[in-house]
């Protein structure tokens, strides 16, 4: 099977030098992808700006923000039979992004920022799809309810659910794997490989499943 998965933050420029971005280190999208290597599955792995080297044999593609992001996602998911999208993509980016340096000033200075496009929605809007369809939800407090607030709203087929506190910049995590039929799955804290094996086994048993009830 293909599994296209994003890892890491994305970066919404402000003007030349400045950015608006987040502390995603990448850690559990690269370990999801070099599980699904040595599950014996193709991987392309789409990255924001992350300090890890991708696995060897991905598809690398790397983006710098939510935009490029969307549109590399979009042109790889006929490809792919399961998309996990694992990245910590900006909800906001600068309305205007200043073409020179902003100049520092004595004043207040006040950004304005607008949503930026939301991946995941956006495949769950489609159809057509035959893709099995992941998302993850980076809560802080009421992972259940959050987390199936998001499955319902962006039409997933599976969201982890995972206390931001926990994970962000961390070797560990800790999961609450909701399925679309109401089923759940709670995965104790441990090593992010550990977790993203036991992942590629999920999805590719859900992805199976949904392929033989079309058959
Ligand atoms: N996501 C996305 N595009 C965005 C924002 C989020 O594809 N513009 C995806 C993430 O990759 C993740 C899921 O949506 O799979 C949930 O992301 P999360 O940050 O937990 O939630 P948000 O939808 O951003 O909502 P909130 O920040 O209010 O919790």
């Amino acid at each position: 099977m293909t599994f296209l998965i994003t890892a890491g933050p994305t970066r919404e420029a402000i003007d030349p030098v400045r950015y608006i971005s987040n502390r995603s280190s990448g850690k559990m999208g690269y370990a999801i992808a070099e599980a699904g290597l040595d599950a014996g599955h193709e991987v392309i792995l789409i990255s924001g700006p992350v300090n890890l080297e991708p696995p060897l044999n991905t598809k690398f593609i790397s983006v710098s923000t939510s935009d490029e992001m969307f549109e590399a996602v979009h042109q790889h998911t006929d490809s792919s039979d399961i998309c996990v999208l694992c990245a910590a993509v900006a909800d906001y980016k600068p309305a205007k992004v200043s073409s020179v340096k902003i100049k520092k000033g004595t004043a207040r200075l006040s950004l304005e920022l607008i949503p930026t496009r939301d991946i995941l929605q956006s495949l769950g809007q489609r159809q057509d799809r035959e893709f099995l369809l992941v998302g993850f939800a980076a809560e802080t407090d009421q992972l259940e309810a959050n987390g199936t607030k998001k499955l319902r709203e962006k039409n997933c087929d599976i969201i982890i659910a995972n206390d931001a506190r926990i994970a962000m910049e961390s070797d560990e995590n800790e999961l609450l794997i909701l399925f679309r039929d109401g089923e759940k799955k709670k995965i104790s804290r441990s090593p992010k490989q550990f977790l993203a094996r036991e992942l590629v086994k999920i999805f590719s048993n859900s992805q199976q499943k949904s392929l033989t009830k079309k058959m």
